[in-house]
């Protein structure tokens, strides 16, 4: 089965360098095994879209506002998203959450205003940091960060549910495979129990994902897709990952 790979360009690039990797991108599509998502930022969407017409390659936005349209300086809303295109949305990436105090509501409401359109599908981020991780709570706080953000949901849409744990974001620390897999299957019990079953819901995983550790996490059936941050900035490593069969 084909899985997601999401790359994840984060605040690392400016407008030229992101189109050229898009070009890269591009091509890449059409002779990877994997599905391929680019989230640049804002500015390049637009862009970026035009690019990738008809490429197999889909364009993702990094954040949206949680309101829908109006006075709100600065933010960006999931109808204008789509309407530029975007087809995935990250919401309550961890470094949001982290450095803008991101609350598990703000990630639900987005979540909400993501849902409102029918063209968009959200990738909501979870994930534990060290200190919970040493203390064997990473479960526990997985769990409430999906009640919170799931809480009040009826929807049949797709949901895609990344987990991220924040000590491997950007740290080079990689996850056990076995340990991944035991998260992604403890999210998959906990978030079907808190949607309708029938939803279609993909668990991807991230944090330090490289062309060496890659392979290994794709070849769980538990693992849906990556979402790939530092690795997916340079043409070359994100190439070796989206070639992966
Ligand atoms: P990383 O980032 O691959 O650089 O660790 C992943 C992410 O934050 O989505």
């Amino acid at each position: 089965m084909r899985k997601l790979i999401v790359a994840n360009w984060k605040m690392a690039l400016g407008l030229k360098s992101s189109l050229r990797l898009a070009k890269f991108c591009r091509s890449l599509a059409k002779t990877s095994s994997q599905q391929l998502v680019i989230c640049p930022s804002y500015f390049a969407l637009a862009p970026a879209q035009a690019l990738l017409r008809n490429s197999g390659c889909a364009l993702g936005a990094q954040d949206v506002s949680w309101q829908e349209m109006g006075a709100f300086t600065g933010e960006v809303a999931a109808a204008a998203l789509a309407e530029l295109g975007c087809a995935y949305v990250i919401i309550g990436h961890s470094e949001r959450r982290q450095f803008l105090g991101e609350s598990d509501r703000l990630v639900n409401l987005k979540l909400k205003a993501v849902l409102a359109q029918s063209k968009l599908t959200p990738i909501i981020c979870v994930g534990e940091n060290w200190q919970e991780r040493t203390k064997s709570k990473s479960q526990a706080v997985v769990k409430k960060q999906l009640q919170a953000a799931l809480a009040g949901f009826k929807t049949k849409r797709p949901l895609i549910i990344a987990y991220e744990p924040v000590w491997a974001i950007g740290t080079g620390k990689v996850i056990e495979v076995k340990e991944a897999q035991l998260m992604h299957r403890f999210i998959n019990k906990t978030a079907k129990n808190l949607i309708s079953n029938k939803n279609k819901l993909l668990i991807l995983y991230g944090g330090s994902v490289n062309p060496d550790n890659a392979k290994a996490l794709l070849a769980l059936p538990e693992v849906d897709g990556l979402l790939v941050g530092a690795a997916s900035w340079q043409a070359n490593s994100f190439k070796k990952i989206a070639k992966i069969k």
